[in-house]
């Protein structure tokens, strides 16, 4: 049966966490963020001194104090009961959190986590990352696969970051993003690649809300077809 769940999977940029968050407040679902998750255990293993490829990092991973916690806001990821919505977001985390992401204990956990939190959720959620339709949520209601040009991308990173869309600083996010992009594409766990039911949304060209409008007109139909 289909999971009263919508997947939107995509690269680095490509518009799934707001266009995920304001599906979710459209159709009053949950928003769950999967990369909030991965970021925060990249988070609380720097905090915590741990090498990355460290032989006991996928057993401390395992019980690692991290939540995600409802609140009016939505869910907000923390560590030990602190708020980490903005440290999550740091470059330090950024450029480590591909590796930490390869760790299949590590993506055992987040997935488990993000199962629970559907549970608490009858009328729906709305799940982005990069295996939410392929490995996390197979069976989802719908699967929305967000693509847009690179340099659209980076822009639209450098501009999220509150800096300047000069062409330098446009160049170089377009070059972290894509190191990115390619380490989660190449992975052999759970690697990004569009679900073959996926409906795909190119964003290069579309305004914001005309984004969340389709998105919202595909979820209607497919969580509450009775109603459309
Ligand atoms: O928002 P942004 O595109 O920068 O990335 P994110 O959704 O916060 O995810 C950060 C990283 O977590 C990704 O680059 C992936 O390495 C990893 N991730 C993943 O492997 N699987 C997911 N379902 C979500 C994120």
């Amino acid at each position: 049966m289909a999971q009263k769940v919508v997947a939107i999977d995509g690269p680095a940029g490509s518009g799934k966490s707001t266009t995920a968050k304001a599906l979710a407040s459209a159709l009053r679902l949950a928003h769950l963020d999967s990369g909030a998750l991965y970021r925060s255990m990249t988070l609380a293993i720097r905090e915590n001194g741990l090498p990355l490829n460290g032989p006991n990092l996928a057993a401390w991973a395992k019980d690692a104090p991290i939540e995600l916690r409802l609140s009016d806001a939505g869910y907000v990821p923390t560590i030990a009961g602190r708020d980490v919505s903005q440290a999550i977001r740091s470059p330090e985390v950024t450029l480590g959190v591909s590796e930490v992401a390869s760790i299949a204990e590590v993506r055992d956990w987040v997935n488990w986590a993000l199962a629970r939190a559907s549970e608490l959720h009858p009328r729906g959620v709305v799940v982005d990352g990069r295996d939410i339709g392929t490995v996390v949520f197979p069976n989802a209601a719908l699967k929305v696969f967000l693509v847009a040009s690179p340099a659209t991308r980076a822009r639209r990173r450098v501009l999220d970051m509150g800096l300047t869309d000069d062409e330098v600083t446009v160049a170089r996010v377009e070059g972290e993003i894509a190191a990115r992009d390619s380490a989660d594409s190449s992975r052999d766990i759970a690697p990004l690649i569009k679900a073959e039911d996926a409906i795909e949304i190119d964003t290069t060209d579309l305004g914001f809300a005309e984004q969340v409008d389709r998105v919202v007109e595909l979820a209607k139909a497919a969580l509450f077809p009775e109603k459309s």
